[in-house]
């Protein structure tokens, strides 16, 4: 048995607050960036860093909303997740958070799911100043605008900028540091420096970086977007399963002419009475057509390659001998029927009171794969409007066995 060793880095993840300045109509945190929430997108970037306890803190009652970011974005660290509900103000969230902590735990980071694209290097370098013996470290950015003081509508004076620099989080301390501030906290603060700093320790800063960036307006939300690339409406094909056997199509066609002695056989049914076909077997041209059409499917060639007239056994053959061995075919090489449309062009013979006798007939020869035939004349014209022979074409469909 493997003992995961017990981390001493506990990282809570505030997501309790209301985002009311989003105003998407739910929880900052579960708002989605694209196809994941904020949250998700905040947790996988921590589940990526150094290995730690990770304390969701989240708004009361979505506890297992939470639970399932939280493990959905842990991987292989399920076991270092908890969820807590958050209070009134960031501060009452950390409070809550810090409550949760394993007893090994040493390192306190506490971050804002808000600034959800935080790369997973910033939490390490905040973690190093704090093994470098600091009481707490604070990722900055230097400020880019220039800052004026001002009083209403009056600019009273400039700004330093080069002594400036924005905080970000992670925001990370000694837990002892940590736990102290917070027992003697009697003011609210905008962040965890503040406070500790209010208790009279150095924090240090530590590079921090654009990415970091808090989703506070739409506008935010909107970068955040632009960064992650919007995942567009997924295309139909992405819906295929492509592990899944595709099956394949094939199309046959034939042509016999009247004439001969005997009695007319077509689509798998002696008609007496009618004219035959001429042709090495029998003539008949619905199941030469299906014969190719299922031989093309299957990629095995076509009807003269496995019937031709070097076959003498198949002279006078009658469809049923065709269908069966093609089938024999198509099962050693690995398909299996789907099934088989046939439309047949002819004056003669009136297909329609026997179309389902043939349809079944067909059907069994090729071990019950459903055959649909259909019958047409052509308004007098070509060939078959004039009464010289028949004309039949299929279609099949086969899937791997
Ligand atoms: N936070 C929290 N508990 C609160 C208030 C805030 O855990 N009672 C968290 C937020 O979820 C956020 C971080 O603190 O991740 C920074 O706060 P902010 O950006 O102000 O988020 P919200 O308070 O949710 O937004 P708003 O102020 O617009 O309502
Ligand atoms: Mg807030």
């Amino acid at each position: 048995m493997t003992i995961t060793p017990v981390p001493r880095v506990g990282i809570i993840v505030v997501a309790a607050g209301s985002g009311s300045r989003l105003g998407a109509g739910a929880p900052k945190g579960f708002v989605g960036i694209d196809g994941h929430t904020i949250l998700r997108h905040a947790l996988e970037r921590v589940f990526a860093g150094p290995p730690a306890q990770v304390v969701v803190v989240t708004p009361a009652g979505r506890e297992g909303d939470a639970l399932s970011e939280a493990l959905a974005a842990a991987g292989d660290r399920r076991d270092l997740v908890t969820v807590v509900a958050g209070g009134h103000s960031r501060q009452a969230s950390v409070a809550a958070g810090l409550a949760a902590l394993w007893a090994d735990i040493e390192i306190v980071l506490v971050h804002d799911a808000a600034r959800a694209l935080t790369p997973p290097e910033v939490f390490g370098r905040v973690i190093g100043a704090i093994d470098d013996g600091r009481a707490g470290a604070v990722p900055v950015l230097p400020v880019v605008d220039t800052i004026k003081r001002v009083e209403g509508a009056e600019v009273v004076g400039a700004v330093d900028r080069s002594k400036l620099s924005a905080a970000q989080t992670p925001q990370g301390f000694r837990r002892e540091v940590l736990d102290a501030a917070y027992r003697d906290a009697t003011a609210e603060f905008t962040d965890d420096a503040a406070l500790v700093a209010d208790a009279g320790h150095a924090v240090a800063a530590v590079e921090g970086h654009p990415l970091a960036f808090k989703i506070t307006t739409s506008a935010d939300l909107d970068r955040a977007r632009g960064i992650v690339g919007e995942r567009p409406i997924a295309p139909a094909s992405a819906h295929l399963d492509h592990s899944a056997p595709i099956p394949r199509v094939g199309t046959g066609t034939d042509v016999h002419a009247f004439g001969g002695d005997g009695t007319l056989w077509l689509a798998g049914l002696e008609w007496p009475g009618e004219q035959p076909l001429s042709g090495h077997s029998d003539g008949d041209a619905v199941a030469h057509a299906i014969v190719d059409a299922l031989l093309a499917a299957a990629g095995l060639g076509d009807i003269g390659t496995h019937f031709g007239t070097d076959h003498p056994e198949y002279a006078g053959a009658h469809a049923d001998v065709f269908l069966a061995r093609t089938a024999g075919l198509l099962g050693e090489a690995g398909w299996r029927i789907g099934n088989v449309s046939v439309q047949v062009q002819a004056v003669r013979p009136r297909f329609a009171a026997r179309r389902a006798e043939s349809e079944a007939v067909l059907s069994a020869a090729l071990g019950g794969a459903p055959v649909s035939v259909s019958a047409t004349t052509t308004d007098g014209l070509g060939f078959t409007g004039r009464g010289e022979g028949v004309a039949a074409f299929a279609v099949a469909l086969v899937v791997p066995a």
